[in-house]
């Protein structure tokens, strides 16, 4: 079981990696192509559909890291885990911000899809990509990774 957890929390970190990097690369690519005025096409469906699949995967390990995981052990002593500032993160800070920013991917591409024309297909992504990018910085244990 051991090292199911390691194997994991590494894909997690890796994963954590490719999201960072394809969402700042999205919202710049967006940013642009929408001043450029340029169509809304397949190439770039596919980029949503790629950053959604993406977090839905970290989303499940994440879960499972959460609750199967060795952190699980704190749900029995919530109270010891709130007075230490690394265990309140891992169990309550990081993932209810996770969980949130993965709803605005997801609610991203629902909308995306549903808007009339090219304009505002982006500007729904990058505004939502760009809340989700902040909230991901802000709960990333920056000063614990692969530990
Ligand atoms: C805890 C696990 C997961 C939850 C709660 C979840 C939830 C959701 C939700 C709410 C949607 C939006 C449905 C809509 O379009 O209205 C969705 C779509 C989708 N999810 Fe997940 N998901 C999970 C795991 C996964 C995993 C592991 C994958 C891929 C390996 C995945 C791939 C997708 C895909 C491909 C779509 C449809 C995208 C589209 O065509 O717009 N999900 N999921
Ligand atoms: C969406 C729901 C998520 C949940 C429930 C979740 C849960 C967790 C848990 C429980 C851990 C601690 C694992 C352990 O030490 O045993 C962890 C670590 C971590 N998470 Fe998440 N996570 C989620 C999403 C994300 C996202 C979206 C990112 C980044 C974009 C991310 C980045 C990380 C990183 C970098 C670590 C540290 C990994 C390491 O030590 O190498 N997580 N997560």
């Amino acid at each position: 079981m051991e090292s199911l957890f390691s194997t994991f929390k590494t894909t997690h970190y890796f994963l954590m990696v490719a999201l960072l990097v394809f969402l700042i690369f999205t919202i710049g690519k967006f940013a642009f192509k929408k001043s450029e005025k340029a169509p809304f096409g397949a190439m770039e469906d596919k980029t949503t559909l790629l950053v959604l699949i993406l977090s839905h995967i970290q989303l499940l390990i994440g879960l499972f890291l959460l609750f199967v995981g060795p952190m699980s052990n704190n749900f029995s002593n919530m109270g010891a885990a709130m007075k230490d500032s690394y265990l309140r993160m891992m169990t309550v800070e990081h993932p209810l911000t996770m969980i949130i920013g993965v709803a605005l991917i997801t609610i991203a591409r629902v909308k995306m899809k549903k808007k009339p024309d090219a304009d505002t297909k982006y500007k729904t992504v990058i505004v939502f990509y760009s809340i989700a990018l902040v909230l991901f910085l802000s709960r990333i244990p920056w000063s614990h990774l692969n530990g």
